[in-house]
């Protein structure tokens, strides 16, 4: 693949054009007129979809010497470093399509596989396409025998994420050719895989963490209704999920599946830009997801919830929040100044699922810290709005899901969304190995000196 040669192609169209005047502007009205004041030089820079090429600014420079200007962007909280396809967000105005579909009717009308199909290939299936793909699916949901005994090699209170994040790891051990990733035919076998064997994984970390014998997939069941028998059947021949559980499971899978350049497909794309197998890639991505400011949270939410205690605590909470002691776990997002869409339609979810579960107490808290930081100065002018976590851990709760797999409830569906956006990261004719700069403020060359001689 001409790969590099294309790329500098790319590059050379879009530099600055140096030292043009301003009235002259061969890209018209789509461009950046900058002018260095350092050397009086004019530049013009091309706009193309509302961003300018930072390497386009590498042009301007003091002398030939000079290496030429840089951006600095720390967290890339103004950097596009990438195009792509997948998944939309309007931030201000509360959006997040999926190649065009508005997550209101997919949480409505879809199920998570069909999501995930959608993601990964663009489109919505046919009947057909749908019907192998779930027959596929299904009947990969399987691991290697030799995975149970590295999952019982845990300490007995190891978290699930932990677990998930070496096991998956460890798949690509057992599929040599993933490491063909430019061969469409074993890229599409690991994405199945992928998909088809994360709950399983998930579940038997769960199952082997609280000393459960581990339960195999039923290939009877649907995606969720299957991990939900893979956490949860005891003694019963034949598990039978609760059908409003299941599709509740099914429609938070389905919130979850992506969400465009976020810390975790950023793990992902970067990682994956060095051209390894897809499992280590996936590994990568579950371990940024960990973190609590990502798909960590909604396991801090209900730790939060459980400290403030009673809803008459919640006064002081805020308080503490707005000093800054603690985050309002569950709150803010970096894209989404306005609410969360995916917030939206799970408090929807979670009425139908205390309809079963009876109510969780913890859900009047929740409720009065969302009505008062909605109405306080703080939350309002930090456009501080409840993110896709904040009710999402009272559900699973409900659900009798252990707190620790919250975090591996994100990762399970998320991981069609870090496929896809694998992929199309892989094909990206622009893209290459993920090597930002850095400013470096370090101390300057200096000696080494004896053990002896240093003070
Ligand atoms: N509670 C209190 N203050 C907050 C919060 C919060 N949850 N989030 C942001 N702020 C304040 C922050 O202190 C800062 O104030 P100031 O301007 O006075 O310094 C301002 O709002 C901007 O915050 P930031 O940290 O610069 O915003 P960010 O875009 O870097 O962070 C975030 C986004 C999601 C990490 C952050 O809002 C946060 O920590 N939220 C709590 C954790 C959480 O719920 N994470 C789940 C995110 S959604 C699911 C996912 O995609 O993983």
């Amino acid at each position: 693949m001409p790969r590099s040669a294309e790329t500098e192609n790319t590059k050379a169209k879009n530099t600055a054009s140096s030292q043009v005047a301003t009235n002259d502007r061969p890209h018209g009205r789509h461009s950046l007129s900058v002018t260095d004041n350092r050397t009086g030089k004019s530049y013009e820079i091309p706009i193309e979809n509302g961003t300018v090429r930072a390497i386009a600014l590498r042009d301007i420079k003091t002398g030939p010497d000079d290496f030429g200007l840089m951006t600095y962007d720390p967290a890339f909280t103004n950097t596009a470093h990438c195009k792509s396809q997948i998944t939309m967000i309007d931030g201000d105005r509360g959006i997040l399509n999926y190649r065009g579909y508005p997550i209101e009717q997919l949480a409505e009308h879809s199920t998570y596989l069909e999501t995930a199909y959608l993601i990964l290939n663009g489109d919505l299936p046919t009947r057909q396409q749908h019907e192998e793909w779930a027959f596929e699916i299904t009947h990969h949901t399987f691991l290697h025998e030799n995975m149970k005994r590295l999952i019982e090699a845990f300490r007995y209170d190891a978290h699930p994420m932990g677990i998930l994040v070496s096991t998956v790891g460890a798949l690509s051990t057992f599929y040599s050719e993933a490491k063909s990733i430019f061969d469409p035919v074993a890229r599409r076998q690991q994405v199945v895989r992928l998909i088809a064997k994360m709950p399983t994984l998930a579940a038997f970390a769960y199952r082997a963490s609280v000393g459960l014998p581990l339960v195999y997939p039923d290939n009877d069941l649907s995606y969720t209704g299957n991990f939900l028998n893979m956490l949860f059947r005891m003694a019963e021949p034949k598990y039978r999920p609760n059908p409003v559980l299941e599709r509740a499971l099914d429609v938070l899978f389905i919130l979850h599946a992506d969400h465009e350049q976020n810390c975790s497909t950023l793990a992902m794309r970067a990682v994956g830009s060095s051209h390894p197998d897809p499992y280590s890639a996936v590994a990568a991505a579950v371990a940024a997801l960990y973190g609590p400011l990502h798909g960590g949270a909604n396991e801090m939410v209900l730790r939060m919830l459980k400290e403030v205690g009673s809803v008459r605590n919640v006064s002081e909470y805020i308080k503490r929040v707005k000093q800054g002691q603690v985050r309002l776990m569950g709150f803010g997002h970096r894209v989404y100044k306005n609410y969360d869409p995916r917030a939206r339609i799970i408090k929807q979810i979670a009425d139908q699922v205390f309809e079963v579960t009876g109510r969780n107490p913890l859900l009047d808290i929740a409720l009065e810290l969302e009505r008062i930081a909605l109405q306080d100065d703080y939350f309002i002018s930090r456009k501080l709005y409840p993110n896709v976590d904040f009710y999402s851990g009272l559900i699973y709760q409900s659900m009798k899901f252990p707190v620790e797999t919250f975090p591996v409830l994100f990762a399970i569906p998320r991981t069609a969304g870090w496929l896809a956006q694998w992929e199309e990261m892989l094909l990206d004719q622009e893209q290459k190995i993920a090597r930002p700069r850095q400013i470096y403020t370090g101390p300057p060359r200096r000696d080494y000196r004896p053990m002896d001689e240093r003070m």
